[in-house]
């Protein structure tokens, strides 16, 4: 396990640079590291601009980024360049603070006639201060990052496969090891074609290692967009066992030995398959997988012996919605409200005609009679 220090440019106290590197610190994290966040915000300003490094608080700062084993530091482009905070922070570290130490730099901004802002703004300072390697870094546009009140963020397609990239970059750097990870697989980019010689379908177990791009990516998904304290409290909500058989399964594409695309069973009640945790690799999206993958759920769920598919999926899931009514699932809510008023968004669809759809929502569960002396 290395110790990664995350270091934020932002002044704000709500930032997309800092949900960004929220973003990162749980791809980091799901892969086994220690993430370490530093804010220059909160560090004492006349210190910082004096370059006061016996400040107590500057001083653990500059600490905590020389025992780092890497380092992300991330800018919103102010004026073209990064900004002045953090440049002041980074004139605080001594001369050779990264010396040997991998660094990703990564900036947010509101305009793309600034993307270059990552090269000529904040490489050259890391460079300075003796990174090795920097990495390629990544611009992430401000309006590829939607924020929720909650700290909730919905990254771009675009942005997450560029961040999950960079952290891969990063992680290969830790690790020892060439680029491809659990994430990136192949790092093959596919045209947005139908068709894959190569497709093969597998019922495999919950504890099955070919589900780990799978589980790791929902993690960092789920807690990134619904800001979940840690991505490892995630996918619990069902005891594991459910998917297993003859009560459920996984089932997964692979292609050419990388999964790319997967989803579970689990019985709902006696003639209901519920549908949980679809995913498709982000970088094998655009490739009709899902509605392939929906379609051999639906043949495993017919030969458990089902009747009928219950699924429901969360208001930041908009890939997700368009996935289930373009397969020809029933929205059990009112498709013209927003989707944060819906909250959980229900679908059903009938295997066998006639079946149809199990009650939703479903009724409530009648409270006990107080006890009575
Ligand atoms: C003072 C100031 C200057 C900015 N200058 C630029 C700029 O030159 N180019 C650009 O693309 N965005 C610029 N922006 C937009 C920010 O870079 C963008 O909104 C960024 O995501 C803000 O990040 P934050 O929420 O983490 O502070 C500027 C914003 C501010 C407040």
């Amino acid at each position: 396990m290395s110790t990664v220090v995350t270091v934020s440019g932002s002044p704000a106290e709500d930032s997309t640079t800092h949900a960004v590197l929220r973003h990162v610190r749980r791809r980091l994290e799901v892969a086994g590291h220690r993430v370490v966040a530093v804010r220059p915000r909160n560090l004492p300003a006349a210190a910082l601009l004096a370059g006061d490094v016996d400040d107590p608080a500057v001083a653990a700062a500059v600490r905590t980024i020389r025992a780092a084993d890497g380092v992300v530091v991330a800018s919103p482009v102010f004026n073209a360049s990064i900004s002045g905070l953090l440049k002041v922070f980074l004139d605080a570290l001594p001369q050779r603070a990264f010396a040997g130490t991998p660094v990703l730099p990564l900036m947010t901004g509101g305009s793309l006639a600034h993307v270059l802002a990552v090269d000529h703004a904040l490489r050259p300072v890391l460079q300075a201060l003796s990174a090795a390697p920097v990495l390629a870094g990544r611009f992430v546009l401000s309006e590829h990052a939607r924020r929720y009140p909650d700290g909730g963020l919905l990254l771009d397609p675009v942005a997450a496969v560029g961040l999950a990239d960079a952290t891969d970059a990063l992680l290969a750097q830790l690790e020892h090891r060439p680029v491809p990870h659990l994430f990136a697989a192949s790092g093959r980019r596919f045209s947005p074609v139908a068709g894959a010689p190569d497709l093969t379908v597998h019922l495999v177990a919950p504890d099955d290692p070919r589900l780990h791009p799978l589980l790791a990516e929902l993690m960092v998904e789920y807690s990134t967009r619904y800001a979940t304290g840690g991505p490892h409290e995630l996918l619990t909500e069902v005891p594991v066992t459910d998917f297993e058989l003859p009560s459920g399964t996984f089932v997964i594409l692979q292609d050419g030995g990388e999964t790319v695309a997967g989803g579970a069973l689990r019985r709902y009640d006696a003639t209901t398959a519920e549908v949980k945790r679809v995913w498709t690799s982000m970088r094998h999206r655009r490739r009709g997988l899902a509605g392939r993958l929906m379609a051999e759920l639906e043949r495993v769920a017919g030969e458990l012996g089902h009747e009928r598919i219950h699924l429901t999926t969360g208001p930041r899931q908009p890939e997700a919605r368009r996935l289930y009514l373009a397969a020809g699932y029933t929205p059990r809510f009112d498709t013209a409200l927003a989707p944060e008023l819906v909250g959980v968004h229900a679908f059903g669809k009938e295997l066998v005609p006639g079946a149809g759809l199990v009650e939703w929502p479903p009724a409530a569960v009648p409270l006990p009679e107080p006890a009575t002396r």
